[in-house]
């Protein structure tokens, strides 16, 4: 029998999840092992530390809820959702097609059905802030026009919070979902978001402020856009004036979301109103594949991982 020293243990694992029958799961459980070992070497870990490890991964459990997903979050701040989409566009985004973002712990998947040129703000307390057009169209990724396309927004109203954030599923506010005419076109109004900290007060915010880090998101407006035949789209326009543009703490900004309001533009349909023009250019969606989004709305978590076993098992 070997002697399990501090590297011999690694082998020994690797022998034992050597029968794994699916090799994915082989190939992903025992890169993990490796990398979990080295990195428990590396640094020394003492008792302590791996028991504060594992009483830091037990609270953000506990502080998941089917209105906040505290694991999304710690992905969030480690840059990891942030290389998963990075990856993930290097394998499927076409060339053209629009970069995607973050689709954060915010998102929900039953919104409001908004009205072209209708407005996000449904609470009167919420249209305090700047009034802003938001209009462009969906085409594919070589600029043709996608007619139908569906379109969810969601953005946090004029005090930086979210209508999740309220943890009362009848609170739905500042955002909704439209469909483009037959020429891909959209228009809504909103409110100018404005920047927010991501959830300091749980386990993710303590270690944010360990960390010494600011904590703050800059003002963006989340976009989800689908259409038959196109991959989802989970994207964000993020406002150039925040001060925060080039710090946010969870790594979504990308230099071709930055946006500013401005009056003046060319085909505003109001030209009334500050208005950002974007077009969103869908990648193609190839035979078999997935819808690709990176999270998902907090209460249906568990069944999205079931969908995505069911589609591995299949
Ligand atoms: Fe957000």
């Amino acid at each position: 029998m070997k002697d399990l020293d501090r590297f011999a243990i690694t082998g020994a694992v690797l022998d034992q999840l050597a029968g794994t029958p699916d090799p994915r799961l082989k190939r992903i459980l025992e890169s993990a092992v490796r990398h979990l070992h080295d990195f428990a070497r590396e640094v020394e870990l003492t008792p302590e530390e791996w028991l504060a490890g594992i009483a830091f991964l037990t609270a953000v459990g506990q502080a998941c809820t089917p209105h906040r997903q505290e694991f999304i979050l710690l992905s969030d701040v480690l840059g990891l959702s942030r290389l998963i989409n990075v990856m993930h566009d290097a394998r499927s985004r076409a060339e053209g097609a629009t970069e995607t973002s973050l689709l954060g712990p915010f998102f929900r998947e039953a919104a409001p059905e908004v009205p072209l040129g209708g407005s996000l703000a449904a609470r009167p307390e919420s249209a305090g802030g700047k009034e802003i057009l938001l209009f462009g169209r969906v085409t594919d990724a070589d600029g043709a026009p996608i007619p139908g396309a569906t379109m969810d927004l969601w953005q946090t109203n004029a005090e930086g919070l979210y209508d999740l954030q309220a943890e009362d599923p009848s609170v739905v506010d500042m955002r909704g979902k439209l469909r483009c005419d037959a020429e891909g076109r959209y228009h809504l109004r909103t409110v100018k978001p404005v920047g927010y900290a991501v959830p300091l007060d749980g386990p993710v915010g303590r270690l944010v402020h360990r960390q010494g880090r600011h904590g703050h998101r800059p003002a963006h407006i989340h976009v989800l856009v689908t259409a038959p035949g196109y991959q989802d789209l989970v994207t964000a326009l993020y406002f150039a004036d925040d001060p925060h543009i080039g710090s946010d703490t969870v790594f979504g900004v990308s230099a071709s979301l930055v946006v500013s309001e401005r009056m003046g533009l060319p085909d505003s349909p109001r030209p009334d109103l500050p208005a950002v023009r974007y077009d969103f250019r869908l990648s193609p969606l190839a035979a078999g594949a997935t819808s690709g989004r990176v999270g998902a709305d907090p209460s249906r978590m568990a069944a999205a991982v079931a969908a995505a076993e069911a589609a591995r098992a299949g």
